[in-house]
């Protein structure tokens, strides 16, 4: 397990770890436990098949646990494309918020990406997210695009840019 380093501090009792780092063993109740999580938080349209995302080698999951327990707090899913990185998901439970969770892991992927030489990170964020959209403000992200009805009827779409260089 691994703490974000110098950018975001996790809480105290948190963890975080990177799904490549589980043993091979455990990814399957891991993908349950993904598929139970997101249920909750997101609609069902855009629920991901965990056990067919995992098997994908561009895939990347950051999962934050309780340290000690196996209990998920917070998760970021992405997938490297050359030197584009997209992030598709991102949620901490109702429990967790405004401690830094989700900086710390948005700040992680940020540090990840320019390791391995990584030059954006985009993501689509429904308009209506207000925590979701302040979040990725204050990481630096800016708006690059939007797009009405993207989600449905009524529902806007923004694109959101983060030049990791720069962060
Ligand atoms: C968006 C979400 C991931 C934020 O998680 P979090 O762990 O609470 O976020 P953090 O504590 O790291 O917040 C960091 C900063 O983001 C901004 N922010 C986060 N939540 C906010 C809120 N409800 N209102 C205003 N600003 C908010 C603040 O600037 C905050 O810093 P501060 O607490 O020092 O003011 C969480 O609210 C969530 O899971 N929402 C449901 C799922 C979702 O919308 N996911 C994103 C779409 S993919």
């Amino acid at each position: 397990m691994t703490t974000a380093g110098p950018m975001g501090t996790l809480p105290s009792g948190i963890v975080l770890q990177s799904i490549a780092a589980c043993p091979p063993k455990d990814r399957e109740s891991l993908a349950a436990k993904l598929a139970k999580f997101e249920k909750k938080l997101f609609p069902s349209s855009v629920a991901f098949d965990y056990g067919v995302e995992l098997k994908k080698k561009n895939i990347g999951i950051i999962l934050v646990f309780k340290e000690g327990t196996q209990e998920l707090v917070a998760y970021l899913v992405y997938q490297r494309q050359k030197s584009l990185a997209w992030l598709h998901k991102l949620a901490t439970i109702e429990q967790e918020r405004r401690k830094g969770i989700a900086k710390c892991l948005v700040d992680f992927l940020r540090q990840q990406m320019k390791k391995g030489g990584c030059q954006t990170i985009v993501l689509w964020v429904d308009e209506a997210r207000d925590p979701a959209r302040a979040l990725y403000a204050s990481c630096g992200f800016q708006q690059i695009e939007r797009l009405t009805n993207y989600y449905g009827p009524g529902r806007t779409a923004i694109k959101l840019s983060l030049d990791v260089a720069q962060h």
